[in-house]
């Protein structure tokens, strides 16, 4: 890609957003200049993706502050209009500590919330170029310098999904760069989408070979030997390894266990959330029936069906062979945990 992508960008007094709902078919940017519109953004995934929201959420407060002024808010409002932006959905972490690192800069006024805002995302790329770098490293020194190597992923968790370059994605799209990259094959990702609508575009844009495969597929494919390693996101990482993510991850998890080859997730030490022990702890996003009752807008099960629409599911860290985050590789299911990487 000649141009790296901004899925969320502040351009001068309001946000702009690449609309992740209507991508591959219409390249198309909402432009964001209230709280209630950005709200909206986060829930409809207008802007998904755990640092991508956690980008827009750090950029919400400045958009809380602007809407104040505008509209002869107290300052007890404007905070309230943050917390709706913090609360907008429950499972990222990214969200909350974007948005509350933002909030210590608050008391100084809009220049600063913009400065910090700005950080976050700077530092976001930067975490993920080093993600790249230690994923590439850690895959090639275990599962060998010999061939390049077939990677399987789920959802998306490339430049849409963050403030650029990409977690898993960015890992993946290192090892293309190196030229030790053969095929990824890309989970679809039900019941949205994210994989074949989101990743296999951004694949496309990298000229990076790959198949879209059912989510139902993944395990069989693992099991037949077709991928070396499975590498995802997260969107909430527990002290003791439990990672949620994309609903569908932990099957792909256990595949790679019974297969025995590496499973990895990716994700910046801002998705590592020390003050939840454990993955029962998380709080999993339960989204409308709808999403899994229909298909393109038609009803697709019986009118008497109830739909069951988690967004996201818990691997346990005994299944999470490595954690690449911007500080190097833990080998969770060997006894590291993600509190050893941010002593
Ligand atoms: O519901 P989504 O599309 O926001 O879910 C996204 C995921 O589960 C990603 O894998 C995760 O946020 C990591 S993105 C770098």
């Amino acid at each position: 890609m000649s141009q790296e992508l901004r899925a969320v960008a502040w351009t001068g007094n309001s946000l702009t957003l690449i609309d992740q709902t209507l991508l591959p078919h219409r390249d198309e940017t909402v432009d964001v200049r209230d709280v209630d519109t950005l709200v909206d953004a986060i829930q409809r995934l207008v802007v998904r993706g755990a640092p991508a929201i956690g980008a827009a959420g750090a950029y919400g407060v400045a958009l809380a502050i602007l809407q104040g002024e505008r509209e002869g808010w107290t300052g007890a409002e404007v905070r309230a209009a943050v917390a709706r932006v913090r609360a907008a959905r429950p499972t990222a972490v990214n969200l909350m500590v974007c948005v509350d690192r933002v909030m210590t800069r608050f008391a100084e006024g809009l220049d600063a919330v913009l400065a910090e805002a700005a950080a976050v995302q700077r530092e976001d790329v930067e975490a993920n170029r080093a993600m790249g770098a230690f994923g590439a490293d850690w895959l090639l020194g275990r599962v060998g310098e010999d061939r390049p190597l077939r990677i399987l992923t789920h959802c998306n968790t490339g430049a849409l999904a963050t403030a650029g370059w990409g977690t898993a994605l960015g890992v993946i799209r290192e090892l293309h760069a190196r030229g030790r990259l053969e095929v990824v094959y890309a989970d679809e990702t039900r019941p949205l989408l994210q994989g074949s609508r989101l990743t296999a575009w951004e694949l496309v844009q990298e000229g990076i070979p790959h198949y879209v495969q059912a989510d139902g597929a993944a395990a069989g494919t693992i099991l037949r030997g077709a991928v070396d390693a499975a590498i995802v996101g997260a969107d909430r990482i527990a002290a003791n390894g439990d990672t949620a993510n994309k609903v569908g991850t932990v099957g792909v998890a256990l595949a790679c266990a019974d297969a025995g080859i590496p499973f990895l997730v990716a994700a910046p030490t801002t998705t590592v959330d020390l003050a939840t022990p454990d993955g029962d702890a998380i709080h999993i996003e339960l989204r409308g029936e709808d999403e899994v009752l229909e298909w393109a807008g038609l009803r697709t099960a019986p009118a008497e069906s109830r739909g069951h629409n988690p967004a996201f599911d818990v691997t346990p860290g005994r299944l999470v062979t490595g954690l690449v985050t911007e500080r190097g590789v833990l080998e969770v299911a060997s006894g590291e945990l993600p509190g050893d990487h941010l002593k």
